[in-house]
Formats: structure tokens, sequence, C-alpha cells
């Protein structure tokens, strides 16, 4: 075995995926609304961003909303896309300066419209910056991502445009929300719980992951160079001996 793969040499993770979990039981542990968990959200992905940049990771995901999390109340789902529209407003110039792109991937046709034109404007502002680029995961299933691809194919080839052998896993993945993102290095989960509930399920089949305790409003810099490290420190084989 090549000793270096065992030690923190390794290059750092292209693509880290986050499942930014925890905040409703941040903001209950303080006899705060949820929507304060939320809020105390955003300075977490300030930091990451800035540190995964500084570290040469050229892709950073984040999870921010799940087509299941349209079941939460009317009040949680308003507090969490006034908060989005808040935070895109007062961040673009920032982001600009220091070279993010932006992108948003899933269903932003639920979206409210405030949200969705912030989010629009906001891609639109930074789309000529060449450093890392930050998906945002709204309105994000990945069944759905999946049913949609299979029936744009499907639409496809019942129109005779598209041979059903002509289907393989790269054609598949074009058509994916996620097409224009590479696979996931790194999956992280915040806030002790250890599943992927519905996120980026073709992009991650060899993903390392990485799940800690830490609620998402702690999660700061120390934690997230602990998961470099242990990211740095694992063997991938991608099924070779
Ligand atoms: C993650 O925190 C943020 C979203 C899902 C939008 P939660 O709101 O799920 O917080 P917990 O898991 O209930 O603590
Ligand atoms: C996953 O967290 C979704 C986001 C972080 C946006 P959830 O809190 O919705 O996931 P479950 O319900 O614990 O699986
Ligand atoms: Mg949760």
């Amino acid at each position: 075995m090549d000793a270096s793969s065992r030690e923190n040499h390794g290059p750092p993770p292209g693509h880290v995926a986050v499942i930014m979990d925890g905040n409703g039981r941040w903001a209950e542990a303080r006899g705060l609304p949820r929507s304060e968990g939320h809020r105390a959200g955003a300075e977490p992905v300030r930091t990451l961003l800035k540190c995964a940049a500084r570290l040469g990771v050229r892709h950073l995901t984040l999870y921010a909303f799940s087509s299941e999390n349209w079941q939460r109340s009317p009040e949680e789902i308003g507090s969490l896309f006034t908060l989005l529209a808040r935070y895109l407003d007062s961040e673009t110039a920032e982001l600009l300066s220091s070279g993010v792109r932006l992108n948003a991937i899933g269903d932003l046709s639920r979206l409210p419209g405030p949200s969705l034109a912030a989010l629009r404007d906001a891609v639109e502002a930074l789309s000529g910056n060449e450093g890392i680029t930050l998906t945002l995961a709204i309105s994000y299933g990945s069944r759905a991502e999946i049913a949609q691809a299979a029936a744009r194919l499907a639409a496809r080839a019942a129109a005779g445009a598209l041979p059903p052998e002509d289907i393989d896993e790269g054609l598949f993945a074009s058509e994916l929300w996620s097409a224009a993102l590479p696979d996931v290095d790194l999956l992280i989960r915040t806030g002790g719980d250890k599943r992927v509930s519905n996120f980026l399920l073709w992009k991650i089949a060899y993903a390392e992951l990485y799940f800690t305790d830490t609620l998402w409003p702690d999660f700061g810099e120390e934690d997230f160079l602990k998961a470099i490290d242990d990211f740095r420190s694992r063997e991938r084989r991608f099924g070779r001996a």
C-alpha cells in the first residue's frame, strides 16, 4: 500500500457537500424559536466558504432546503426563505469580490417570488467569477431529480429522437439538476444523524462520509479542518484492489 495515502498528505477534496442539520435543536436548546437557529446558521456558511476556498476546494454544495422540508409549518418555511433572500442580498458584494460563483439546484419553481428573484440576481451577479463554486440545494430532493431526468430522456426516446440503448451513465447524469457538478468527494452531515436524507444520491456514489454531532450553527473552522484532515487520511479505492 502507498504509505502516503494513509497520512494527511492527500489533496483536498475537490467537491465538498454539506447537510447543514441541527438548527432547530440549537434554537430549542436555548428556548428560542426554530427560526433563530436558521438565522444563526448563516455564520458557519460564511466561515466554511472562506475556509474551503483557501484550501483549494473547487465546489461547495450546501443543502439549504429539501423537497421534504415543504412539510414544515408555513411560519418556518417563510422564515427560511426570508433569511435566504436576506443572506443573498447582504452577501453578494462580498462574494463578488472573493471570486465565488453561485448556482442553485432543485425545484426552484416552488420558491416564493422574492427569494427566487434574489437568487437569480445573485447567480447572475456572480456568473463572471472563477473561484470556488457555491451551489445551494433548495427545494431539492434526489429522487425528484432522478425521476425528472428519466422523464426527459423517455420523452426524447418516445419522440424517436433517442435510441434507448444510447442511454448510459453519462447521458443520464447530463439530465440531472446537478449535471454541472463533479462527483462529491466528501459529504459532511452535522447534527448527529447518520443519514443522507435524499441529498445528491447520484453524485455521492463514491463520496467519503463524515458525520459530526456538532449542530450546524456551532460548526466552525476547526470542525471543518477536522473533517478535511479525516478525508485526507482515507484511502479511496473506487472498487480497485
Ligand atoms: C437544518 O436544520 C436546516 C433545514 C432543514 C432547513 P433543522 O431545521 O433540520 O434542525 P433540526 O434537525 O430540527 O435540529
Ligand atoms: C436535511 O435535514 C435537509 C437539510 C439540511 C436542508 P432534515 O432535518 O430535513 O433531515 P431529516 O428529516 O432529519 O432526515
Ligand atoms: Mg434536521
